[in-house]
């Protein structure tokens, strides 16, 4: 059948409720929405009652699995302007082309509690930020922190099964949740520097406004000649960065669970449009991927800004609520293999984990493989990808070939070999002997902590104190307390005097366990970072 003579092909756009008659789903009037329909006035309910069943029907089943984590969460919609300084790292149109508008839709969220949790508890912020390029879907999903708790993807749900409610009562922030937090973080010297981010005052934002955003992993850049950089990304608040006291979060809480939600939404109607500057480290694309002697490839390192400035390439206004929670907010799907055209992906192992899990989690959640056809997900470039079917495909899709080369239609999506216009990957080069390897430049686990300590004032470091006190005091088992204790004495003795004062336990004594290197020095000699223009 041509095209333009089938009638599938002239149905109307989908809107979700049109017209002033209220209708079945089949676009059936319907004559009374508040009576069943029944044998007699008080006779039993008939099983002919379509609209009634219908109704219910829908109703059963409005609800989706939430995350399985990230679930607390709040977005909005905005614009991202590039200042076109980035074209001599990135030929990625969005960042690359001065005064470029890109839409972007933002998501924040607290990582371990339920869809129904408090904003103000103590826990790591996402911030997932997608952009609605000319030349497809960049997501950068990011967190607060620059850091992250393991360095290998595997030991994803470990970190998550320990920190999320206890699998008995499932009471979130109990101690025996405690127990099993602090036992992951005492038995896995990595995590030390992301719990010294996560008990400080980063670890409770007074407002989505008021926090910084870090990509975490170390991407590359590839510009329009070719040339290749490692790139950190940064989002830099325009508010400043701001925290609750552990007070404010309790009053905050209890008083209003929607704080930070209410916030955003408040700021945007009130023209008050949140805004962040864009940063990028730029540092040289070398072959063994460190700088200063920082494994860039390890996400538990920063670097620091002293040695390479974050130089900022644009900037993000969010200006718009969502309509609708569900349809934008629940529905979005971020993806870290979201990337386009200049900026890939590297060989960190917690970045190549995040690569298969997004995807695979998102086929349940979403059911199935079409979610990026909706509409907060729908890239706002032509798609053509002779995808085909699965659930809930909205496409009719025309044609019997779906496959390349052939010899029955020629008129078929070209691929670009040469990378004119589409996503070719920077040909690095990969050798080495299969096994479950672990590099020792990842051993390092204190070195950097023990920088965050120092660089916290002393009222900052007071609540760092605090902070640790408060929540290894809620653990029950002593060997718990005693082997973050232990940690803490590698990072900085003042700090584990203090914290083992508060807990009245004896201070450990420093020594480092096996297989982690102590404090190699954090080499201070400027290297030489890559330039913005
Ligand atoms: C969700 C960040 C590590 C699995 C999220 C979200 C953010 C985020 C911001 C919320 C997205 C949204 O708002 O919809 C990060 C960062 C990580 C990290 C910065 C480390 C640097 C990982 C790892 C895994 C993982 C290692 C698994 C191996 C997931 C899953 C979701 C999620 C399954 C839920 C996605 C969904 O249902 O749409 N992550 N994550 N994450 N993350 Fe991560």
């Amino acid at each position: 059948m041509a095209r333009d003579s089938n009638p599938v092909h002239h149905a109307p756009d989908l809107h979700a409720q049109e017209g002033d008659r209220l209708t079945t789903a089949q676009g059936v009037g319907v004559d009374d929405t508040d009576h069943s329909l029944t044998a007699g006035p008080r006779g039993p309910v008939l099983l002919e009652d379509h609209h009634l069943r219908e109704k219910i029907t829908h109703f059963d089943h409005e609800r989706i699995p939430e995350r399985v984590v990230h679930a607390r969460g709040a977005g909005a919609h905005g614009v991202f302007r590039a200042y076109g300084n980035a074209a001599s790292v990135t030929k990625a149109a969005f960042l690359a082309t001065p005064d470029e508008e890109t839409e972007v839709f933002v998501r924040f969220s607290t990582v371990l509690g339920s869809r129904g949790s408090a904003d103000t508890v103590r826990d790591v912020r996402g911030f997932a930020t997608k952009f609605h390029t000319r030349e497809g879907t960049f997501d950068l999903v990011g967190n607060n922190f620059p850091v992250f708790f393991i360095q290998d993807a595997v030991k994803f749900p470990d970190i998550i099964h320990a920190g999320k409610p206890e699998p008995d009562r499932e009471i979130p922030q109990a101690q025996s949740a405690h127990d099993t937090f602090w036992d992951f973080i005492g038995s896995h010297t990595e995590s030390t520097h992301m719990a010294m981010w996560a008990m400080s005052d980063r670890g409770i934002p007074r407002s989505y406004r008021t926090m910084e955003g870090f990509g975490v992993h170390t991407f590359r850049m590839e510009a329009t000649d070719g040339t290749t950089s490692l790139v950190k990304f940064h989002w830099k608040p325009h508010l400043g960065v701001h925290s609750q006291v552990w007070e404010e979060a309790q009053i905050t809480q209890g008083a209003d669970p929607d704080f930070h939600r209410r916030d955003l939404y408040d700021a945007i109607a009130a023209g008050a449009y949140p805004q962040w500057e864009l940063g990028l480290q730029i540092m040289p694309d070398t072959t063994d991927e460190t700088f200063e002697g920082i494994d860039l490839l390890d996400p538990t390192k920063i670097v620091p800004e002293e040695i390479c400035p974050v130089q900022t390439v644009g900037l993000l206004t969010l200006t718009e609520a969502p309509e609708n929670f569900f349809a934008e907010t629940e529905q979005v799907a971020f993806h870290v293999d979201h990337v386009v055209p200049g900026i890939q992906v590297t060989n960190d192992p917690l970045m190549q984990g995040r690569l298969f899990s997004y995807l695979d989690t998102q086929l349940s959640r979403l059911g199935g493989p079409n979610f990026a056809q909706l509409p907060v997900n729908r890239p706002r470039t032509p798609v053509n990808d002779m995808f085909r079917d699965g659930m809930h495909q909205q496409a009719v899709h025309s044609g019997i070939v779906a496959y390349k080369p052939n010899q029955i239609d020629d008129d078929l999506p070209r691929t670009s070999p040469e990378g004119e216009d589409a996503f070719v990957t920077v040909p690095t080069p990969v050798s080495g002997e299969k096994g479950r390897h672990h590099p020792v430049s990842f051993t390092d686990h204190f070195s950097q902590a023990r920088l965050f300590w120092l660089s916290l004032t002393p009222v900052e470091q007071a609540h760092e104190v605090e902070a640790f006190t408060f929540e290894l005091g809620k653990c029950l088992r002593q060997e718990v307390k005693e082997g973050v204790l232990a940690s803490l004495a590698c990072v900085d003795t003042d700090l584990a005097a203090r914290v083992a004062a508060g807990l009245g336990l004896p201070v450990p004594d420093g020594e480092v366990p096996d297989g982690v290197v102590a404090s190699p020095a954090l080499s201070q000699i400027p290297a030489e970072p890559g330039r913005v223009d």
